[in-house]
C-alpha cells in the first residue's frame, strides 16, 4: 500500500501567524472549529439552479442592487457568524499565513505558492457565493468576474468605487478608468503609458503565462505539494504569479508596507474586489484546461484527496477535498463565455 501523503489539517491548531515580517495576526475562528460537528461535502442536487458568473463591468443595475443587498447583510452580521464578511476574509487569512499546522507535520499550511492553490480558491468562493444567494434568498446568485485579460475590463470595475463594494485602502492612482498592469512591479511600471499601449502589453503578457509559458500543470499551477516534500517545493505557477500577485500589489494602497489590504495576503479579501479577481482566475483555471486539453482527475491521488474545511450557507462545517472542486458544473455554476482576445497576440 502506498502512503498516504494527502494534505489534511490539525483544526486543533489554529494560532498566530506571520501577515508579513514585522506584524503577528490572529486570524483564528473566535470559537475553535474542531468542537464542531462536520460533514462531508455533498455535490448540489442536479435540480440545483446553475449559477451563471457574469464579467463585472457588463452587469446590470439590477445585479448590483442584489449583491449591494447581499453584501450590506453580510457586513452586519456579527463577527462569530462563520458567514460573516470578516470571517469570510479571515479564513483567507487563516489558509494565507500558515495559522493551521498539518497532523503528520510541523509545518504550516500555506495555500499559495503550490497546486492547492487554484482549488482552495474555488472552494473559498464557492462556499462564499452560497452565503450570498442565502442572505438575499435567491440561489441563481453568481459571483461576478474582473475580466482584467480582456481591454474593457482591464480597469477596476467602476462599481467597486461605491460602499459595499469599495475598501478605503487602494492605491487612488489605480482608481479606474486607469487601465492595470497585469505584470505590475511598483518600481518599474511606467504609470504614464498611454492605456492602449499597455492593453496591447497584457494581451502579449496573458498570452505567455496562458499560453506558452503554461504547457504542462508544474508551470501553470506550481509546486506540486504532498506532506513528504516539506519545505522543498515552493513555487507558484505562471497565473498565480502574474497577474494575481500583481493585481493584488496594483490594487493595494501604496501608504502601506504590504500594500494593504489586497497587497498582504493577511488583509486581502477584506476588499470585495478580492472575490471578483478570484473568480477570474478561477475562470482562467478553466479555460487553461481547455486550451491544453488537461484532465484534472488523473492526477496525483494524494492531491485529489487533500482536504480542506468551510462553513456552509447554513454555518454547517463541511470538509471538502480537491477532487469535490474540478468540475463547476457539478458544483453548479458556470462561466458565461467571453471573447479571449489575448488567445492570438503572440509576442
Ligand atoms: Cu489567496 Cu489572491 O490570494
Amino acid at each position: 500500500d502506498k502512503e498516504d501523503l494527502s494534505v489534511s489539517l490539525n483544526l486543533t491548531s489554529c494560532h498566530s501567524s506571520y501577515g508579513r515580517p514585522d506584524l503577528l495576526v490572529y486570524c483564528c475562528p473566535p470559537r475553535s472549529i474542531a468542537e464542531e460537528p462536520v460533514i462531508d461535502f455533498q455535490f448540489p442536487g442536479p435540480s440545483t439552479p446553475l449559477r451563471i458568473r457574469r464579467p463585472a463591468h457588463r452587469v446590470g443595475r439590477g445585479f448590483i442592487a442584489k449583491y449591494k443587498k447581499a453584501l450590506l447583510i453580510m457586513k452586519s452580521l456579527p463577527y462569530s457568524d462563520p458567514r460573516s464578511f470578516r470571517h469570510q476574509a479571515d479564513m483567507h487569512c487563516i489558509f494565507c499565513t500558515g495559522a493551521y499546522d498539518q497532523p503528520h507535520s510541523h509545518r504550516p499550511l500555506d495555500i499559495h505558492r503550490k497546486w492547492f492553490f487554484f482549488p482552495w480558491h474555488r472552494m473559498l468562493l464557492h462556499f462564499h457565493e452560497r452565503i450570498i444567494g442565502s442572505l438575499i434568498g435567491d440561489d441563481t446568485f453568481a459571483l461576478p468576474f474582473w475580466n482584467w485579460d480582456s481591454p474593457d475590463g482591464m480597469a477596476m470595475p467602476e462599481w467597486y468605487m461605491h460602499s459595499p463594494f469599495f475598501d478605503n485602502q487602494r492605491d487612488v492612482s489605480h482608481f479606474p478608468p486607469k487601465v492595470s498592469d497585469l505584470n505590475y512591479d511598483y518600481e518599474k511600471t511606467d504609470e504614464n503609458m498611454e492605456n492602449k499601449e499597455r492593453m496591447h502589453l497584457n494581451m502579449v503578457f496573458m498570452y505567455s503565462q496562458m499560453v506558452s509559458g503554461a504547457k504542462k500543470p508544474e508551470l501553470f499551477m506550481g509546486c506540486p505539494y504532498k506532506n513528504s516534500e516539506e519545505g522543498v517545493c515552493d513555487g507558484p505557477g505562471t497565473i498565480e504569479s502574474a497577474p494575481h500577485n500583481t493585481i493584488h500589489t496594483w490594487v493595494g494602497s501604496n501608504f502601506n508596507v504590504m500594500r494593504e489590504d489586497m497587497g498582504a495576503f493577511y488583509s486581502a479579501a477584506r476588499d470585495p474586489s478580492f472575490y471578483a479577481h478570484h473568480s477570474n482566475l478561477d475562470r482562467l483555471w478553466e479555460v487553461w484546461k481547455q486550451i491544453h486539453k488537461v484532465d484534472l482527475q488523473t492526477f496525483d491521488p494524494d492531491w485529489l484527496n487533500s482536504s480542506f474545511y468551510f462553513h456552509d450557507e447554513n454555518s454547517q462545517l463541511v470538509r471538502i477535498k480537491v477532487r469535490d472542486v474540478l468540475d463547476t458544473k457539478k458544483l453548479r455554476y458556470v462561466y458565461e463565455e467571453v471573447d479571449l482576445p489575448w488567445l492570438n497576440t503572440r509576442p
